[in-house]
This record gives structure tokens, sequence and C-alpha cells, in this order.
């Protein structure tokens, strides 16, 4: 099920590196994600592209686009990157009754199981980005990746989810607006290699069935277990966007549900659902 580490980076000597259905089916082991499996040379959102088609898909299709022109991150934003060099998929669920935000954590932790081994952490920063931290002094995260999971109805009512996943893979850091490039990196700056989008899409694909069947077999125990272990933003004090509100506090644990314990300066401590950390520092 995890294809060989080394076979993730690609070989520069064979050319350019597009998607290719052969090489990604080379390398997948599951039986219900990515066994129909569309590559887009060009779509306005891979998320939203499977939110129009999913009646007609079956349960487990994946949609990977080499260009998005209306890519979407959460609270609304835009989700942009170069063509050929990222991956951005998404995956339908129609058979699942995963909620959206443990949706979230499985699609995370499955992309940093699966970049794990690059020359510096990919961890989750709650509830939706990956970031690689600074291993001396944990201040500096700058977001390699993020997950947007969105929960839909068909026409008869019936509630499907999408789980849409953008990695910066190898993309040079020339590639990002010169006002976001300080806070952002990409596999390949981290690794110092080209990274085989083909073999990493597989390897990801399969630890999304992977922890998404032990999630629906055993309860949310296990995966919210793996984010404590890769979440950079527990045991810090964090200062959290919400809509118009900003809280504080200190970031103490994970709930079942996948919600971010806070301890606020009384010591009380008490649930977030949504949000965002737009401060997180070391508590010394
Ligand atoms: C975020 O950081 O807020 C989430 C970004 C999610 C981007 C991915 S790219 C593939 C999929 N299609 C989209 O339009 N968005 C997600």
């Amino acid at each position: 099920m995890n294809p060989n580490r080394s076979s993730n980076l690609f070989d520069p000597e064979r050319g350019e590196n597009p998607l290719s259905l052969d090489e990604i089916l080379t390398h997948l082991v599951t039986e219900r994600i990515g066994r129909h499996l569309t590559i887009l040379e060009e779509v306005d959102s891979s998320n939203s592209h499977l939110a129009r088609e999913a009646e007609r898909l079956p349960d487990g299709a994946v949609c990977v686009a080499e260009l998005q022109t209306a890519g979407r991150g959460r609270h609304g934003r835009a989700w942009t990157s170069p063509p050929r060099r990222n991956l951005m998929f998404s995956v339908v669920f129609k058979e699942s009754s995963i909620p959206g935000p443990i949706a979230t954590l499985i699609g995370a932790l499955s992309t940093v199981q699966a970049t794990r081994g690059v020359g510096d952490w990919i961890a989750l920063k709650w509830p939706n980005d990956l970031v690689s931290e600074s291993q001396d002094d944990g201040a500096v995260e700058k977001k390699v990746g993020g997950v947007l999971s969105e929960t839909k109805t068909d026409r008869a009512g019936k509630p499907f989810l999408i789980l849409g996943i953008g990695i910066n893979v190898n993309s040079r850091l020339e590639d990002f607006p010169e006002e976001i490039r300080e806070r952002v990196s990409t596999l390949s700056f981290l690794s110092g290699q080209v990274w085989n989008r083909n073999c990493l899409l597989a390897e990801i694909l399969n630890r999304i069935e992977a922890l998404w069947k032990s999630t629906e077999a055993t309860g949310t125990e296990s995966i919210i277990d793996e984010a404590r272990r890769n979440c950079s933003t527990l045991g810090k004090q964090v200062r959290l966007r919400i809509g118009d509100q900003v809280i504080e506090g200190e970031a103490v644990d994970l709930d079942p549900m996948g919600r971010l314990l806070l301890r606020d300066e009384t010591g009380y401590v008490y649930p977030v659902e949504l949000g965002e950390v737009v401060q997180a520092r070391r508590i010394t």
C-alpha cells in the first residue's frame, strides 16, 4: 500500500512530469477511492466539478486538474497554482457518514503521511492547513497545502461530501505572488527534489482510503490521535479569527469531533469548531 518512498521523487531525466492515468493506477492499491479517476487539463475547481457531476459518478471518484481557473479555499478565498507543477484534486464520498471536519483531518493527515521524509516537518495547522514548521523556534509556519471539505445534497436530497486537496509540490517560489512568497513553501523547495506527482497522488489516495476505512469501522479516536501527533497548533498560545471575532487562548487538545480545545486566561477549556489561526506562538 505504500509505494517505495523514493518513487515519489521524479527523475528529471524523464523530462516533464505530466499527470498520467497509467502511472497513477500503477501505484494505486485502493478498492474504493480513485477507481474512477479523471484528469482534466483545465477546470474551474475540482471541487465544483465533482459537485456538478456527483450524481453520475461512483462513490470514491476522483478528479485531478492540471490547472484550476477558479480554485477555492476556505473563507471564500481563491486557491491559485501554476499549471502542471502541483496537485489539485478532489474525491467524492457518496456513501459515508464521516462529517466534514473529520474528512478534512483525514485529507490533511494522509498528505502528512505521504510526504513524511521531506527535508522539513509537514504538519497540520488546525483545522485544514498543511504547513512546514521551522524546527528551531516553531515560529515560522509556511503553507504547503490546504484541504477544503464541502457537504452538498443531490436532487433527491441525499447528502454527499467532497474532499478537495491542494498541495504545492514542484512550483518555484517565484511562481507565487510576491506578497505571499514569505508565507508559502513547496515540497520541492523543502526536499531539494522534484516530486513525481503521479506517485504522490496515488500514495495520498491510498492513505485516504485506509484512514477513511478505519474511521468508519472504529470511530474517530485513532484519527484524532494521529492529528494530535502531527498538529503544529497544539501546545501554543493562539489567536483565532472566527468571523469578525478574534479570540485568544492556549490550544490544549482536539476533541473527538476534531474541534480545537482552547484554554482561556481563567483556565476554562472550551471547544472551537470553526476559525482560522492568525497567530500562534510557543509557550515558553
Ligand atoms: C485552503 O487552504 O483554504 C483550502 C485549499 C483547498 C484547495 C483545493 S485544490 C483542489 C480543490 N479544488 C478547489 O477548488 N479547492 C480544493
